[in-house]
């Protein structure tokens, strides 16, 4: 059985409203942590977990996502030879590394039909997915790279990552109902899994964030998942599915997470982020 990870599907075709007015023209994933765009982050914590091509589930607004990952020759000779040009060096560097795919998403119906739209670009192979406005950081190993070693040990499983959040926000999330599997205190086998409960229905306070190793067998299920009332096809119910045949793993992983597809999560990553850079230079 083929468990090496090869590609990482990065779904950012959502309009991101809650920061209206300035993803009006601007997409959400180059929103910055100080001088970095989430996307960026997204792409270098794929890197560190061995993956080299990326696949971006896109729309036909966000061409600057692409233009990220390209060469700037004009700005590239304005900053040679100058102490600016390390700056450059890093996205650079991961431009020459990888390889970068692009799909368009053409109706918004949800996050499970934005990653069904990149099936053309994965083989017979599971993948990894990440949500760049999760902003994972860990001192050890990667929230992805914990994910992809984990996989290994269970390669006809997907991994989903998730984290322990207050009652008052389950209903922001998909949440899983699941029993530790033996001798691990991270891993749960997954049982149940319920999208934005109320309180009242919430099976734990184990929320699903932005990470995900997904096997092929995701994309068969995907094409029977019946819209929710929103008209969106929800990752969650896809994966309700193949839970019921104990295909789904859950970890609670190492490291912090931030929310920045929320205001309040994207300033309080630029703090975290500001005062640990402030302290490294005085
Ligand atoms: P969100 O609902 O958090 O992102 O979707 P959004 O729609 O961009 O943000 P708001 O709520 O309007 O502010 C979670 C992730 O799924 C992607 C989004 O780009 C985001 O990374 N997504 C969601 C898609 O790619 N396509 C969809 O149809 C829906």
């Amino acid at each position: 059985m083929m468990c090496v990870i090869n590609k990482c599907v990065f779904p950012v075709a959502g309009y991101g409203t809650r920061f209206l007015p300035v993803t009006k023209a601007i997409p959400k994933e180059m929103l910055p942590v100080l001088t970095k765009p989430l996307i960026q982050y997204g792409v270098e914590e794929a890197l560190g977990a061995g993956i080299y091509n990326m696949i971006m589930v896109t729309n036909a607004y966000k061409q600057a996502i692409a233009n990220h990952f390209k060469p700037h020759l004009d700005i590239e000779r304005n900053v040679k030879n100058t102490n600016k040009a390390i700056l450059l060096d890093e996205v650079n560097a991961i431009s020459k590394e990888c390889d970068f795919s692009y799909i368009q998403q053409q109706q918004m119906l949800g996050l499970g039909h934005a990653i069904y739209t990149a099936k053309p670009l994965i083989d017979k192979e599971s993948f990894a997915v990440i949500l760049p406005d999760d902003l994972c950081i860990n001192t050890g190993d990667s929230v992805l790279l914990q994910m992809t070693k984990l996989y290994k040990q269970h390669p006809d499983c997907c991994i989903v990552a998730v984290e322990e959040v207050p009652s008052s926000e389950v209903d922001k999330y998909g949440v899983i109902d699941g029993e530790l599997l033996a001798n691990s205190s991270n891993a749960y086998r997954v049982h149940n899994m319920i999208e934005k409960p109320k309180l009242s229905q919430a099976p734990s306070n184990l929320a699903i964030i932005g990470r995900y190793v997904l096997t092929h067998e995701i994309f068969a299920t995907l094409a029977h998942t019946q819209a929710d009332k929103n008209a969106e096809i929800q990752i969650t119910d896809a994966l309700m599915s193949l839970a019921e045949s104990g295909k789904v793993i859950a970890y609670k992983f190492q490291g912090r997470r931030f929310d920045c597809g929320s205001v309040k999560g994207f300033v309080e990553a630029n703090g975290v982020f500001a005062k640990a850079q402030f302290k490294s230079t005085n």
